[in-house]
């Protein structure tokens, strides 16, 4: 059998804390040793009103079992405040989970500028802030663990989701370069897209269905990606009802339409001489697809190089 994960010394901070994902992520942490800030400005789930009950409410449920958290109500766009309440409290900031969150469903002509910005401010503004004012910390004490959030809406999209689509994608454009810039300080960023029966939820699922995704059926993937023992970052997950799964990007085998001393324009794409099949190439991804950890210009480069003649038939080389 597995040791326990433990967290005892180490100081956690969930935003949006008081309800739903982000109550099941506190409540774990406390239970295996950590010091938990429960943040939870304790609004609505369009976002408007305010509250310390929400965070309260946890706080006494983690202290009823032995368990030691401190309540913040502050708006996750005060990250500053979040952060210092950790450090006030505990001394120190070593997990910040960017849970909090609301929405504004509506058909895309329907969103006003106050729903896109609510929105925007909430997730990715909101996610931005927090883990600012944690990062010089983190780097100081040379360990951190950050979890994003998003949403399976911004990564497939979802309809009536425009404005929450774009927010959550955004933070995972956030994670992709945070765990760039953080891996050498032993900061590790993962992002997660849950799916939970929650008060965000309920409305759009079944009684049936928010049995079956109890919150506490992600939580043990949030809670193994902030341990110290784990080494992973960058990754997006999928994770509910018990499954979890890994993504990546994919990108098709591509093809090479520049040729020597010729113009290179609009047309090429569509018919190219060089390459009867380019277009099966360029558009259908195939099963055993190659997978490229960096940008996309180095085909780009590849491209370059076969075209003036230097590197004959230059193939992509998927590791
Ligand atoms: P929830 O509504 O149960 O909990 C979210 C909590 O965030 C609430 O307690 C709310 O008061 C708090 N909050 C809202 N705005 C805040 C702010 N400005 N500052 C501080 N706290 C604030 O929702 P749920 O379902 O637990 O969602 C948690 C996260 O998971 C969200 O980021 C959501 O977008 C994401 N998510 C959830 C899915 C699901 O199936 N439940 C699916 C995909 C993503």
């Amino acid at each position: 059998t597995s040791s326990p994960l433990r967290f005892d010394g180490k100081v956690a901070l969930i935003t949006g804390a008081g309800n739903g994902l982000g109550k099941a992520y506190a409540l774990d942490f406390a239970a295996r040793g950590a010091k938990v800030v429960v943040n939870d400005l304790g609004g609505n789930m369009s976002g408007t009103g305010s509250g310390s009950r929400t965070a309260d409410k946890v706080v006494d449920e983690i202290r009823a079992k032995g368990g030691i958290a401190v309540a913040n109500y502050d708006s996750v766009e005060l990250g500053d405040k979040l952060v210092q309440t950790a450090l006030d409290n505990f001394g120190r900031i070593d997990i910040v989970v960017n849970n909090a969150g609301i929405l504004r469903d509506k058909s895309f002509v329907r969103i006003r500028d106050e729903d896109w910005d609510i929105i925007h401010r909430v997730h990715l503004r909101g996610t931005f802030q927090v883990s600012r004012a944690a990062w010089p910390h983190m780097k100081k004490q040379g360990y951190g663990r950050i979890i994003m959030v998003t949403s399976a809406a911004g990564i497939y999209g979802n309809f009536g989701q425009a404005n929450y689509s774009a927010a959550k994608l955004g933070i995972l454009g956030l994670a992709n370069t945070l765990s760039i810039e953080g891996r050498k300080n032993n900061i590790f960023v993962n992002t997660v897209a849950p799916i939970a029966g929650s008060r965000l939820t309920e409305t759009v699922m079944t009684k049936e269905m928010v049995d079956s995704l109890k919150p506490e059926f992600v939580t043990p993937l949030v809670v193994y990606l902030t341990h110290d023992s784990c080494e992973e970052t960058g990754g997006l997950f999928e994770v509910g009802a018990g499954y979890f799964a890994k993504l990546r990007w994919q990108r098709t085998e591509g093809v090479i339409l520049r040729e020597a001393n010729q113009v290179l324009d609009a047309e090429k794409v569509g018919v190219s001489t060089r390459q009867p099949d380019h277009l099966k190439f360029l558009f259908e991804l195939s099963d055993d697809f190659s997978v490229i950890p960096s940008f996309g210009v180095i085909p780009a480069f590849g491209g370059l190089m076969e075209s003036t003649g230097k590197i004959p038939g230059f193939k992509i080389d998927p590791t």
